[in-house]
């Protein structure tokens, strides 16, 4: 199945400037704390969080958010838009409340990954790289996500869904329905810990 689901850039297109943008007052806030970790110096390495509050307050970062960034930053937008174009978890458009992202590389592919995107394609009525009518579930094929002893592995937001199997696919999609990321199997390591 080709890569590439246009959601996450791989390459320089100017985007959509989309609405004009500015950091709620809470994220704001958040940002002058966050780029107090750095020295005034490396300013710039706060791109990447400062990308991640865009992300969490409008859902995806458009080419205002962008130039919005780079002048918080005090950088090109040239070089915030490397950082979106090269990080597949910036998406460049609207994706649902809940991004399944199922890893298709080796030892998760060996383990059946297809045979999970397939029934996720079933379930929802989309393909990978497209987001239900619903605007709840965007399904996405990525390469490893670095939990390869525990596959085959979904990442669903910012939380994980490992040894998944193509029969918990109905369990799965019901259960983040109506629990949330409760539903999920989560992080074996936090798992271990608690
Ligand atoms: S191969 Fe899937 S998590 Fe590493």
């Amino acid at each position: 199945m080709p890569y590439g689901s246009g959601l996450h850039r791989s390459e320089r297109v100017l985007p959509e400037p989309g609405p004009a943008f500015a950091y709620t007052p809470e994220n704001l806030q958040e940002f002058e704390k966050v780029v107090q970790r750095y020295p005034a110096e490396h300013r710039r390495s706060a791109i990447l969080p400062a990308l991640h509050l865009v992300q969490a307050q409008q859902g995806y970062i458009t080419g205002n958010s962008m130039a919005y960034v780079a002048e918080r930053i005090g950088c090109s937008r040239a070089d915030v838009e490397d950082m979106v174009s090269f990080y597949t978890m910036y998406f460049t458009r609207p994706v649902g409340t809940y991004v399944l992202q199922v890893c298709r590389t080796l030892s998760c592919a060996l383990c059946g990954a297809e045979r999970i995107t397939e029934a996720l394609e079933e379930k929802l009525g989309i393909r990978a790289g497209q987001t239900d009518p619903t605007g709840t579930f965007t399904l996405l094929e990525v390469e490893c996500l670095g939990a390869c002893d525990r596959a085959p592995v979904i990442m669903v937001n910012d939380d994980w869904h490992e040894c998944a199997r193509p029969e918990d696919v109905d369990t799965l999609i019901e259960g983040l329905r109506t629990r949330g990321p409760a539903a999920l199997t989560g992080c074996h390591l936090h798992v271990e810990k608690d």
